[in-house]
């Protein structure tokens, strides 16, 4: 039996989910037998931290400060042991530039992009590249911040003119933005655990869009207006490829405990990865425990393997 501090909350515009996902853990935790320390993230955390002496931290915390590796480093000065990836493998996957150019560079497909400070636009004179941008992207294009998660600031701009608009939208999420490529296909993830036979990918799930809003982009990524299927029915080897792909992806970016990585299977069968979530959604709704549950690993018992792997890293 542990003492384990459950981090949730914050600031982040994710704060909700996090709410969430944090007292999900909560009852898990209780329900393994663990004391229990809820600690709603913010100017205190260093003192209540110190105050509390937990056992060991389970980061509940998505978007800004606790998937960004701030609070990692945090936890790491203080010497307490703490659940998923390090503070590294969190800067790699929080920002998806870094995490496009590492994918890139090790050869995994990821959709071609081009991204920019908000310098360049200010100082540089930027927008007067978008012209060849345009032409290489081609139409339409996906503009979206560096940061953030949960589909915020992402916008599809259709024709040149929506590009204005959809930069200043990315703008108002994070200094970094990037214009990416459309990939028409199919919207899947892969979660993956570290368990005792080493990381693992857990069975694919497919985000299908209702049928009113097939053509209309942002509809599809608004809470509640997909529908979830695991194991996700893909034809041929799709599955397979995309669980491996994810975790070559896992590996490349350094996450540990879990994680997940998004991908499109785009039409015509190539697999195309997203991004990384170093900290996915833990509650009810969420991908990562349906995956869960669909390879045979419930709630309770996926919580009780992520406290494990933490602790295991700290003795190690
Ligand atoms: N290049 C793209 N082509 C097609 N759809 C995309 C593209 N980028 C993002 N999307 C859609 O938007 C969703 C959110 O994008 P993602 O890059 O995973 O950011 P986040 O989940 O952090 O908001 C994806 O799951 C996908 O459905
Ligand atoms: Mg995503």
């Amino acid at each position: 039996m542990s003492r384990v501090a459950v981090l949730k909350g914050g600031r982040s515009l994710e704060r909700q989910v996090s709410l969430r996902s944090g007292a999900r853990v909560e009852d898990a935790l209780r329900r393994l037998g663990h004391e229990v320390v809820p600690i709603d993230v913010g100017g205190d955390l260093v003192e209540r931290l110190r105050a509390e002496a937990p056992d060991v931290a389970f980061v509940a915390l998505h978007g800004r400060d606790g998937e960004d590796g701030t609070v990692q480093e945090l936890l790491e000065l203080l010497d307490v042991p703490y659940t998923a990836s390090g503070v590294s493998a969190c800067i790699r996957c929080m920002d998806k530039v870094l995490a496009k150019h590492a994918m890139g560079d090790a050869g995994v497909p990821t959709p071609d992009f081009y991204a920019f400070n908000e310098t360049a636009f200010k100082e540089l004179g930027a927008a007067g590249a978008l012209p060849e941008i345009e032409a290489r992207l081609e139409f339409p294009i996906v503009v979206k911040p560096a940061g953030q998660g949960s589909a915020l600031g992402i916008k599809f701009a259709r024709t040149p003119a929506d590009v204005p608009a959809a930069l200043v939208s990315a703008f108002s999420y994070d200094t970094k933005v990037m214009l990416e490529r459309y990939v028409p296909g199919r919207d899947l993830a892969v979660s993956v655990v570290d368990l005792d036979e080493g990381p693992t990918p857990l069975p694919v799930v497919e985000a299908v869009p209702r049928e009113e809003d097939f053509y209309d982009f942002e509809a599809r990524y608004e809470i509640g207006r997909s529908d979830f299927v695991c194991p996700a029915l893909l034809p041929g080897d799709a599955a397979e490829r995309a669980q491996e792909l994810a975790l070559e992806v896992y590996r490349l970016l350094g996450c540990y405990g879990f994680g997940r990585v998004d991908l499109m299977l785009e039409d015509g069968g190539e697999l195309q990865v997203l991004e990384t979530n170093s900290i996915p959604g833990l509650t009810e709704t969420s991908l990562l425990p349906q995956a869960a549950e669909a390879a045979g690993i419930e709630f309770d018992e996926l919580i009780d393997r992520i406290l494990e792997t933490a602790l295991a890293r700290a003795a190690a």
